[in-house]
């Protein structure tokens, strides 16, 4: 039978809370010897604290949570590996959930969380929050608990975040193209309401104005960031006779590449691609597609190592950490100069 804090206690003669103090190394004024037998007690009954037991004195759980908004995105599932991993090493657990993009769920799942007393949150919305931020805002303001806004963040938003420099990202990506020759130039984005898509559009305008290149309507077309929609926009990047396609996230990428392979496209002698995200082409056969890295490991060990500093107190100024993303180039640009 698990042996607990009160049996512990009564084998030594003792207090519950100071069988405690002495197993979580608190300070406590019991004798060396009294110490020496409670430790001995614990290790011949190969006791393992209760973390929920523990909490009630030490007020922590040694837990943190993070909201994703498609696990199945290579992008979140790679986050989410390099977080749990990371905090693991500070002997923290992380209970990881998932939005499926919809902001009603971001605030269940926080509500989830709380209750099971994490002593962090990180968390990266859903598409939706876009359209209910005010409401997501208030939400996240009322938090007495540590948290971290990663990769998707309210600009308004006085709140930690970590993310990328998705305007910087996108300029790349279409600079690229239009460098290699590229005037006609699609861009698939993610849903015209995300702060991600708003700012991976402004990049690509960006280099097409600097270049006085025209942006015709049937260029944009919008996607919602997961495979289907890629694969939904194929035939439009076909009917609207653009030369190149800048895609902004790898998961369309990758239904845009099955349609376009249904329709006998080929990459690059038919249509140059750059996507974002690279983390296609451990993944797929054929040409090694040019893309924007956003450095998962790096934005989640900044992300974690700011929370460990705010779970400790050591930083009481609002963080708000930008990096940098960088253009990897393949084989999936022709160049048409
Ligand atoms: O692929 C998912 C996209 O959404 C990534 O580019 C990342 O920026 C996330 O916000």
């Amino acid at each position: 039978m698990k042996v607990k804090l009160k049996d512990i206690a009564k084998q030594a003669n003792v207090s519950i809370t100071s069988v405690s103090l002495v197993l979580n190394n608190k300070p406590c004024r019991i004798s060396s010897e009294k110490k020496e037998l409670i430790e001995k007690i614990a290790k011949d009954n190969n006791y393992t604290p209760n973390i929920n037991a523990r909490s009630l004195i030490t007020n922590e759980t040694k837990t943190l949570g993070l909201i994703i908004p498609d696990i199945e995105n290579i992008f979140f599932s790679r986050l989410t590996k390099t977080i749990e991993t990371y905090c693991r090493q500070f002997g923290y657990a992380l209970i990881i959930v998932n939005s499926n993009d919809e902001y009603k769920e971001d605030l269940y799942l926080l509500d989830l969380l709380l209750a099971r007393g994490i002593d962090g949150l990180f968390i990266a919305i859903s598409n939706s929050a876009y359209n209910n931020k005010e409401e997501v805002c208030l939400r996240l303001k009322k938090l007495t608990i540590p948290y971290i806004m990663v990769d998707r963040v309210f600009d308004e938003l006085n709140c930690n975040q970590v993310y990328f420099d998705n305007v910087k990202g996108s300029y790349l990506a279409a600079k690229h193209l239009i460098e290699n020759g590229h005037s006609k130039i699609s861009c698939i984005t993610n849903c015209i309401y995300s702060k991600n898509t708003v700012s991976r559009f402004e990049g690509y305008e960006k280099a097409m104005k600097e270049h006085g290149l025209e942006i015709k309507k049937d260029y944009i077309i919008e996607g919602d960031y997961r495979i289907q929609s890629g694969y939904n926009t194929g035939d439009m990047v076909i009917k609207n006779h653009t030369t190149a396609v800048f895609v902004t996230n790898d998961m369309m990428a990758l239904g845009l590449l099955k349609r376009l392979g249904e329709k006998g496209i080929k990459i690059p002698e038919d249509l140059s691609i750059v996507s974002y995200d690279n983390l296609l082409n451990d993944f797929i056969l054929g040409p090694g597609i040019t893309s924007i890295d956003q450095n998962i490991s790096n934005l989640g060990k900044t992300a974690c190592d700011l929370m460990l500093k705010l779970l400790k107190n050591e930083e009481t100024a609002i963080k708000k950490i930008c990096l940098d993303p960088e253009l990897i180039i393949k084989k999936s640009v022709k160049n048409i100069v």
